[in-house]
């Protein structure tokens, strides 16, 4: 008999975070959920977690959530945590988990993303220079994402957003946390970087209309300028060099289409999930 994997899920009430849980109890493993003192999403967790407060800002306050853990779904929060702790809660981690699957991003994958922009391949790079069994999950954007639409549709049948050219391959945010469970949860993942997307290649205005058919609306999109959106993003609280890099790679989609993978079929087993299946689960969000 095996023993069970016992392992932590960081950014756990995030968008990833709750999937990443039900994957790896379904995977049969003991799952630690690492949840602020104040987090009110908390209960939303899948039953069967164990809730374990923790601030990834203070990495003395980890102790007890990583006591005997031997993997780690590592997700950072970037927008509301610099990564100045990064190195010490690494050190934490490398002192007792063998395995770590982290979220990065495309951007690494693509060369957009500087190490010095202290983000996603910052992070990878720390983990490179640990003993850890990492495996790198370079993510595209989360179907998810197009929550972002919900005020404007709930209020109005135009969404104002910019560059609706750009042609993405987003990914279901359960199929990303499913491949990293798997990579926490079986042999064969170390030292992998993974390009996770999903399944086709959809313009965000050809979401906007498939959201539209869904819930029975005629959606249009009107495109925000470039530097109306950055300024709107910065003012909403993105630090602006992540403004820059998105709305910067957002143009660059307008010409070519984001790269794509198999990841999450290879790796899962399961095709990966389309937009309109997202779409139709979430359709009453948009109501
Ligand atoms: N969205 C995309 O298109 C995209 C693309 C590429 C990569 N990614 C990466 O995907 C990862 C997961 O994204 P996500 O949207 O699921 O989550 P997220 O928005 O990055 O993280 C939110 C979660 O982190 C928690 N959190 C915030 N500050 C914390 C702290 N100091 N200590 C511990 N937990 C803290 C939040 O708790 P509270 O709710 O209590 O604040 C919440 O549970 C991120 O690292 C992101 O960079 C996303």
């Amino acid at each position: 008999m095996t023993a069970q994997h016992v392992v932590l899920v960081t950014a756990a009430t995030g968008n990833v975070g709750p999937h990443a849980v039900a994957h790896l109890l379904e995977a049969g493993a003991r799952v630690r959920a690492l949840v602020l003192p104040d987090d009110p999403n908390a209960g939303r967790l899948p039953d069967g977690v164990e809730i374990c407060h923790g601030d990834l800002g203070d990495p003395d306050s980890l102790d007890a959530a990583l006591e005997g853990v031997d993997g780690v779904f590592l997700m950072w929060p970037f927008f509301s945590l610099p990564v100045d702790t990064a190195p010490a809660v690494l050190k934490k981690i490398e002192a007792t988990a063998r395995r770590v699957a982290f979220v990065s991003s495309v951007g690494v994958h693509i060369g957009l993303e500087p190490v010095d922009n202290n983000c996603h391949a910052y992070i990878e790079q720390l983990l490179e220079r640990t003993t850890l069994e990492w495996t790198f999950l370079r993510t595209t954007g989360f179907h998810c994402n197009a929550m972002g639409f919900v005020q404007q549709i709930r209020t109005g049948d135009v969404v104002r957003y910019p560059y609706g050219a750009a042609t993405r391959t987003s990914v279901h945010e359960a199929d990303l946390a499913a491949v990293g469970a798997k990579a926490l949860t079986s042999a064969g993942h170390a030292h992998k970087k993974y390009l996770v997307t999903g399944p086709e290649e959809l313009s965000q205005a050809a979401q906007l209309r498939i959201i539209g058919e869904v819930t029975g609306r005629e959606l249009s999109w009107q495109d925000i300028e470039h530097g109306a959106a950055r300024q709107a993003m910065v003012d909403s609280g993105w630090p602006p060099s992540y403004a820059d890099g998105a709305l910067d790679y957002f143009a660059t989609l307008t010409k070519e289409p984001e790269v794509g993978s198999n990841v999450v079929e290879e790796v899962t087993g399961k095709p990966a999930r389309t937009f309109r299946s997202w779409a139709l689960e979430h359709a009453d969000a948009f109501r």
